[in-house]
């Protein structure tokens, strides 16, 4: 991407002549999740069609605004909604506001998703500490780092062998544990969308060992460990994903979706409250 240092550049000026805080956590918070902003002291708050180069999202129960404050004892940045690649947008405009929480200085990043259940024990719900990914998109070519390569966000050729940092699992796991929140583990696989999955498309992905299915998180995962950051991934199961063997089969609709993450917003939102606790 020519040029897109200095639109991160304008970016991160525009954000940083609109808040004192200076937040070294970002939070990037999935469908039906965002009311977790609620949870931060003194916050600014700056909407994403009032900064320069800022992709602004399109889908319902994605605000669509930064939220700056203090969580914790620390200075975070929560992106309230975020923008997926089935909206339109490139990989490398998704991912474009994880380069500005980067120059910005946050250098631990913490992601939560909706996503679909691959597996018979994660239920609706359940929530699931990703350990791994499966870049399906990236795969196939629809990779964030596609295209000429700007030495200042990192290096052409970033290892992925640990995007989600053991050590952060670790305080997560602790965390999920002193407040008796019950914290699966599992590998996260992204699909493109925007359509939920057929049967047959489960039973593929259920092949290459992923347990929960969604559209989101991973380029922002994969352009995070390329600056160097730390990352943190959540799933919260909403749905089953599509399976014909069922009797009941459980559809999967973005209602649905939305329901589960605001049903489970207050839980999650102290898991990572207590998370961020633990990392100041
Ligand atoms: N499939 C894909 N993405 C999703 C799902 C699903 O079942 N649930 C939430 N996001």
């Amino acid at each position: 991407m020519d040029g897109a240092h200095e639109r991160v550049r304008a970016a991160t000026a525009y954000i940083c002549a609109h808040t004192e805080h200076r937040p070294s956590i970002g939070l990037i918070l999935g469908s039906g999740l965002g009311t977790l902003a609620k949870r931060l002291t003194a916050p600014d708050i700056i909407r994403y069609d009032e900064i320069p180069h800022f992709p602004r999202s399109t889908v319902a129960g994605h605000a669509g605004q930064l939220v700056i404050g203090t969580l914790a004892g620390a200075q975070v940045l929560v992106m309230q909604g975020r923008v997926h690649y089935y909206e339109g947008y490139s990989p490398a405009q998704i991912t474009f506001p994880v380069r500005v929480m980067h120059l910005l200085g946050v250098r631990t990043l913490i992601v939560t998703n909706a996503a679909g259940s691959l597996r018979s024990d994660l239920a609706p719900g359940d929530l699931m500490a990703i350990k791994d990914h499966l870049n399906l998109p990236g795969l196939a070519g629809h990779h964030p780092l596609r295209g000429s390569n700007d030495d200042a966000f990192g290096p052409r050729f970033p290892s992925m062998s640990q995007v989600y940092d053991p050590e952060l699992l670790t305080i997560l796991h602790q965390e999920a544990k002193r407040q008796g929140v019950a914290l699966k583990e599992g590998t996260y696989v992204m699909v493109a969308g925007p359509s939920f999955e057929t049967p047959a498309e489960v039973r593929f992905l259920r092949s290459t060992g992923a347990d929960a299915v969604g559209m989101s998180t991973v380029p922002e995962a994969v352009v995070a460990r390329q600056g160097g950051m730390r990352v943190l991934g959540i799933s919260l199961i909403s749905n089953v994903a599509a399976d014909s063997l069922r009797k009941e089969p459980v559809e999967a609709t973005h209602e649905k979706v939305q329901e589960v993450g605001e049903t489970m917003t207050p839980i999650l939102g102290a898991l990572i409250e207590g998370t961020v606790a633990r990392l100041t």
